[in-house]
C-alpha cells in the first residue's frame, strides 16, 4: 500500500497501486462500527473490492460481528473441532492428533470466486490470519471489471453471449443439478460488469464444443493473469481481508507443508447472478 489519500469523513482509506484492494487504517474491530463507518466500509468496498485491516486482535465473535454488518453470515455444517461459532470456517494446513483442524490444506487453490457452484454464490467473505508461513501462502485477487473492461471488442461480445457450468472440484461438494451462470456478470450495486468464470471452480460452457469451451476458458484465464489486474496481499498475523467475490477471483499461492497457517473465514451467501 502507498501513499496517503482521500480519506472520507468516517474512515481511513489508504489504495494500493492496483485498481484493487485497499487499506483501512485505525478501525479495531474489537470495537462496534457506527452505522457511518459501516457505510464508509460498504463503499470502499464497492470500489476496491478487497479492503485489508491490519493488527487486529479478534476473536470469533468479533469476527462474526463484523461480517454481519454486511449480511447474514453463513453457518458451516462441516465440523470443526477448533472454533467456537458456526459461522467460522478454519482454513488451515495445521493437523492435531492426525486430524486436520482446517480445510485447505498447503497446495495451490487457483482462481475462483467462492462458491461460484452454487446457484446462489459467494458475496462478501472475510479471512481473518492468525498464524502464517514464513514464505508463501499469499494471496491474490484479479480484478475482473477491468479484465472485463480490457477484452477485445470481439471477444467481449462472445463473452457476453456466453453460459457457464461451475462445479466444486470435490463431487460431493455439488447439488445434483448442475449451476450455470453468465460468463460476465452485472454487479447489482455497481452495475459493472465483470468476467465470471475461474481455472478452479468453472467446468466448461454450456453449449459449446468441447475443444472450442476449452480453448476459450483458457483465452480467459490468460487474459485475467496479467499483473496490472491483480492485488497480491502477503499476510502477517493480524491482517484481516474482506473481499467482494462478484467482482474479483482469488487465489492462494503453494506454501511449505512444515509450515503453519491457520486462518479463519466467515462467508455471506448472495443473491443470484444476473447478467
Ligand atoms: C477461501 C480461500 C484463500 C486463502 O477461504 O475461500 O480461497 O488465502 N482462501 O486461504
Ligand atoms: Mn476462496
Amino acid at each position: 500500500m502507498s501513499e496517503a489519500a482521500p480519506s472520507t469523513a468516517a474512515l481511513d482509506v489508504v489504495p494500493g497501486d492496483s485498481t484493487i484492494g485497499a487499506e483501512i487504517r485505525g478501525l479495531d474491530l474489537r470495537q462496534e462500527l457506527s452505522e457511518e463507518q459501516i457505510s464508509a466500509v460498504r463503499r470502499t468496498l464497492l470500489d476496491y473490492c478487497v479492503l485489508v485491516f491490519r493488527n487486529q486482535q479478534i476473536d470469533d465473535q468479533h469476527q462474526v460481528r463484523f461480517t454481519s454488518y454486511f449480511g447474514t453470515p453463513m453457518e458451516h455444517v462441516r465440523k470443526q473441532r477448533k472454533r467456537e461459532l458456526k459461522e467460522i470456517f478454519i482454513i488451515s494446513n495445521v493437523t492435531e492428533n492426525d486430524e486436520p483442524i482446517g480445510a485447505l490444506g498447503n497446495g495451490l487453490i487457483d482462481f475462483h470466486s467462492d462458491l461460484s457452484y452454487l446457484r446462489n454464490p459467494g458475496t462478501i467473505s472475510v479471512l481473518y490470519a492468525i498464524e502464517v508461513p514464513d514464505a508463501g501462502g499469499d494471496t491474490q485477487w484479479c480484478d475482473c471489471r477491468a479484465a472485463y473492461d480490457a477484452l477485445d471488442y470481439d471477444l467481449s461480445k462472445l463473452a457476453r453471449s456466453l453460459h457457464a457450468v461451475h462445479r466444486h472440484p470435490v463431487p460431493e461438494q455439488n447439488r445434483p443439478e448442475p449451476v450455470d451462470h453468465p460468463v460476465v456478470r452485472c454487479h447489482p450495486e455497481t452495475k459493472r460488469a465483470s468476467l465470471y468464470v475461474s481455472p478452479h471452480l468453472t467446468s466448461h460452457l454450456r453449449g459449446v464444443d468441447e475443444d472450442e469451451s476449452e480453448q476459450l476458458l483458457r483465452r480467459f484465464y490468460e487474459h485475467m493473469d496479467q499483473p496490472q489486474f491483480i492485488y497480491s496481499h502477503s499476510w502477517r498475523v493480524g491482517d484481516l481481508l474482506m473481499w467482494d467475490n462478484r467482482p474479483t477471483m482469488h487465489r492462494r499461492l503453494a506454501f511449505p507443508d512444515e509450515q503453519r497457517r491457520v486462518m479463519k473465514r466467515t462467508q455471506i451467501f448472495g443473491e443470484e447472478v444476473v447478467e
